[in-house]
């Protein structure tokens, strides 16, 4: 697991914290509705309660994915308001920060 991460901040830094960005920015006021509006989460400083909240559910990065992509109960659908790389964006970053929440 260390030398996951340290190959991560090597090798990837730049991508990884500029996707993490991305992420934070859509998570909290640029996806429409916001995230935020609905979930809690630390990092982001989020602490909406009509959806579970992200830290206690920590879901890896596919699980966020297919929320996304296909809506959830009352959660809405965002394949036609977000792009490809905006969902892999929120997921990578809901799942790396919801773990480290943990
Ligand atoms: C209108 C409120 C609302 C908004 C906005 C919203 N969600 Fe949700 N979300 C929910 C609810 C409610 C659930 C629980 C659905 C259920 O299990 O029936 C949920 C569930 C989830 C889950 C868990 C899925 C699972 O497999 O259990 C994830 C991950 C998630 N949301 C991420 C997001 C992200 C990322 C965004 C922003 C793009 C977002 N949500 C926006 C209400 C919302």
């Amino acid at each position: 697991m260390l030398v996951f991460a340290m190959t991560c901040v090597t090798a990837l830094a730049v991508d990884q914290v500029a996707q993490l960005d991305l992420g934070k920015k859509l998570f909290t006021t640029q996806s429409v509705p916001a995230c935020a509006m609905c979930h809690t989460l630390k990092d982001a400083g989020a602490k909406g309660v009509v959806g579970p909240a992200l830290d206690e559910l920590n879901p890896d990065a596919q699980r966020v994915v297919t929320a996304l992509r296909n809506g959830i109960g009352q959660m809405p659908s965002y394949k036609e308001r977000l792009s490809e790389a905006q969902i892999q964006a929120l997921a990578n970053y809901v799942a790396k920060v919801s773990s480290a929440t943990k």
